[in-house]
């Protein structure tokens, strides 16, 4: 039997970051080989926090330029927008339910985001907001989940879920595993090399956008911060800036780190920089210009999208079938 995944980035930046393709799209591109592949844009998961509407609609197109421009094959793969199959709100309901206070305040991420406006403040769809990353999953029956590391807690959750509702209602979900590449798991912020990169960075230069210009990328990257010293090595705790970069290199050339560190033995940090800022235009620069380019279709990624729902809808309808059977909801009649 060919093996599911499922995976999906949020749609609220105009742009997926460095952390976001070497996490996941890159691991994606190869698993869509072999697998029945599902990957999708999850707006209801954006919508968690406030957002601009007419922006939204943007961002959500410009995510799926982005997967398809990276190497996303929409014949291959189900490329689809999570409002667009309504059964992942309905099984984000069933899963709600069936998660403890607890364990859903246990989720870091919420802890996160909340800190930021104040838990009073924080919106009751952040505190759910695992559950209907649950749903999405369990929704497909995939076999693993490719992600990045920080995205770890959420898929034991999923497992946690799945494994109570099997135990409480009868064998119902497949419990996935969880994939996180060798390489790039955790892609750390160029300015503040000790925190994960991400869309909420505290500098801009920290964050390197696959949309940013070639000489934009190239900048960030000279300008990253090193560490004391002047020796290229591997070693996360004494040389965070310097193994964030070795660990970037060794996921886009494939390189091991003591194959770099032979490599820049006896050079200098701005070696390495230089080096690096090449491979990353050369690798990502393409990406983005042909990002553009669907984009200048929009109309086309609608069409595209639409029919991914199809497909998306056509397997999700079976098992939420299932779930309302199994909970005892009263059949509609026809
Ligand atoms: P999101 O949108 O924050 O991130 C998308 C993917 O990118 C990975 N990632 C990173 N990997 C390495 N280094 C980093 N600095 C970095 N930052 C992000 C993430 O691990 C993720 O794989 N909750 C999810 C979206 C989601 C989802 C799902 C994912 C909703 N439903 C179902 C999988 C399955 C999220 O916010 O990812």
């Amino acid at each position: 039997m060919t093996e599911r995944v499922l995976s999906g980035m949020q749609p609220s930046a105009d742009s997926l970051h460095l952390g976001n393709y070497l996490g996941a799209l890159v691991s994606w591109i190869d698993l869509q080989e072999s697998c029945d592949a599902f990957f999708f844009i999850p707006d209801m998961h954006a919508v968690t926090v406030a957002q601009n509407p007419a922006e939204l609609t943007e961002r959500v197109r410009r995510t799926a330029a982005q997967y398809i421009a990276a190497g996303i094959d929409p014949e291959r793969s189900t490329l689809f927008v999570q409002s667009h199959v309504p059964q992942h709100a309905q099984l984000a309901w069933v899963m709600i339910c069936q998660t403890g206070m607890g364990e859903a305040g246990r989720m870091t991420q919420f802890k996160d985001k909340s800190a930021k406006s104040g838990s009073e403040h924080a919106g009751v769809g952040l505190f759910t907001y695992p559950m209907l990353q649950a749903a999405d999953i369990l929704l497909y029956q995939p076999h693993s989940v490719p992600v990045g590391e920080d995205q770890k807690q959420h898929v034991e959750l999923t497992r946690n879920l799945a494994q109570r509702f099997n135990h409480r209602y009868g064998e119902t979900f497949r419990v996935p595993e969880l994939t996180v590449p060798q390489a790039g798991a955790r892609i750390y912020d160029l300015q503040s090399p000790t925190a994960k990169m991400s869309k909420s960075a505290e500098s801009p230069n920290g964050l390197l956008n696959l949309m940013d210009t070639d000489k934009r990328m190239a900048k960030k990257i000279r300008s990253a911060v090193t560490d004391d010293g002047a020796e290229i090595r591997f070693d996360r705790e004494a040389k965070p800036g310097v193994s964030n970069l070795l660990s970037i290199h060794s996921a886009l050339s494939g390189k091991s780190f003591e194959q770099l560190e032979d490599e820049f033995a006896g050079k200098m940090y701005g070696h390495l920089k230089v080096d690096l800022a090449e491979i990353v235009v050369e690798r990502l620069g393409p990406v983005r210009d042909r990002a553009l380019e669907l984009l200048d279709d929009p109309a086309e990624l609608d069409a595209l999208l639409a029919r991914g729902a199809q497909k998306a809808r056509a397997a999700a309808e079976p098992v939420l079938a299932d779930v309302y059977q199994k909970l005892g909801f009263l059949p509609a009649a026809a």
